[in-house]
């Protein structure tokens, strides 16, 4: 096992941390861009409990607001426009993944003279960023912890993932507090989306990565015992705690070190929510199970099976514990309220084919995971999920 891990996100974990925070803006700078979603952190107080004590620091604050979920292009240019006329110092996104990853492109955007859908799209590479501390608001996506951003050109049908070191926060403030006004619906994609980062490099040829692997069961008990407690009890911190926690270490790079293969369902996905704007957690959830029933093999039942057994305390030989595990997994989400099937979602087969053919182009030609797929192996998979 060769590898570099290096994350040197500052984590501000739990209450009461919002002058701290004001603290380390601070440090960068005395003007900040207030990124944020769609308004809950208005509604719901938490734009005010930061803000306050940035405000009292001294720091000006620029607010720009309405990042969609699967952020736009055209957003980050807004607030690239904003940003720039304003001359802010710090970039601070309030909200999820889709306000963090949207910050990132912002204050990468500021410091690159070209638009940013060159850097997104892999044609230009970011030297250099704003700092960014991040407020998390909804457990999910790990942005809080790691150095990717997704965004969605709606022209182009394009949801393209980038990545730069610059764009990793120097700070997050993780309270758990803040996620207990999260709907349903987004808690039990969040939880989803946590799982399948895990189970990305967890599903995997055996490397040896012994460690590796059993924290990322640990990840995966964690989710599956406290996913359903914040559906039940959304005010539950033990449970809103874990789960945030969970998923900034699912996926800032410890579970992938000693492994090199590409992640499966996450390029699957990325097409779905690029034609048809889904969540993208639902999306992950309701492929995944057809995936690993697509891919299963002698060579590949017994490490399924090993999560089954794990996971869900399954006994018997690989290939029908690996069996059954899938339909475990199936029934979880199902238990989730999470709806798990194309049509449920409002997909048809119309663009079934297309979104196969866009995903190989985006992968250049295969996915090359746990068990390579090619764009016949993505439409049979697609089909599945019907
Ligand atoms: O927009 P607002 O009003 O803030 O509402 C949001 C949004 O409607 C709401 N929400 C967030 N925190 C809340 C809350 N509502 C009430 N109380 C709170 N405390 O939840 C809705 C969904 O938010 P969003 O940010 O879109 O969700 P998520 O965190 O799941 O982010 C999804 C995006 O991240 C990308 C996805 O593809 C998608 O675009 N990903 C980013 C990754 C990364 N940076 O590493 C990796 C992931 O695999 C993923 O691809
Ligand atoms: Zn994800």
């Amino acid at each position: 096992m060769n590898f570099q891990f290096y994350v040197p996100t500052k984590i501000l974990f739990g209450e009461g941390q919002e002058a701290r925070f004001a603290k380390e803006v601070k440090k960068w700078g005395d003007s900040a861009l207030m990124v944020y979603g769609g308004g809950s952190v208005k509604r719901n107080g938490i734009y005010d409990a930061i803000a306050g004590p940035l405000r009292e620091a001294g720091i000006r604050l620029v607010d720009f607001g309405g990042v969609e979920p699967n952020p736009r292009v055209e957003s980050v240019r807004q607030g690239v426009e904003l940003a720039r006329r304003e001359g802010v110092q710090v970039v601070i996104p309030i909200g999820g993944g889709s306000t963090i990853d949207a910050a990132k492109a912002i204050a990468a955007g500021v410091k690159t003279q070209v638009d940013p859908w060159e850097f997104v799209s892999g044609k230009v590479k970011v030297e250099e960023a704003l700092p960014i501390l991040s407020v998390l608001t909804l457990a999910a996506t790990g942005s809080e912890m790691d150095s990717s951003s997704v965004i969605t050109n709606p022209e182009t049908r394009e949801k393209l993932g980038w990545s730069s070191k610059h764009v990793l926060p120097k700070v997050s403030l993780m309270n758990p507090a803040y996620t207990t006004t999260v709907s349903p619906y987004q808690t039990a994609a969040g939880t989803a989306d946590i799982m399948s980062h895990t189970m990305e490099n967890y599903f995997s040829v055996d490397t040896g990565a012994f460690m590796q692997d059993t924290f990322s069961e640990g990840i995966l008990e964690t989710c599956i015992q406290y996913g359903p407690v914040a559906l039940k009890e959304p005010e539950n911190l033990e449970a809103r705690g874990n789960l945030m926690w969970a998923g900034s270490w699912a996926i800032n790079g410890l579970t992938k070190t000693g492994k090199s293969q590409a992640w499966s369902v996450h390029p699957m996905e990325h097409e779905l929510s690029a034609f048809y704007d889904i969540t993208h957690g639902v999306g992950l959830a309701l492929l995944t199970p057809p995936w690993l029933s697509h891919i299963l093999s002698e060579k590949t039942a017994p490490r399924i099976a090993r999560f089954g057994r794990r996971l869900f305390g399954l006994e018997g030989e690989d290939m029908a514990v690996a069996r059954e595990a899938i339909q475990k997994l199936h029934d979880f989400f199902v238990s989730m309220d999470i709806p798990m099937s194309l049509k449920e979602v409002g997909i048809g087969e119309e663009h079934l084919e297309e979104m196969a053919r866009a995903c190989m182009d985006h992968c250049g030609g295969s996915i090359d995971g746990f068990v390579p797929l090619n764009e016949e192996d993505v439409l049979a998979i697609y089909r599945a999920a019907l």
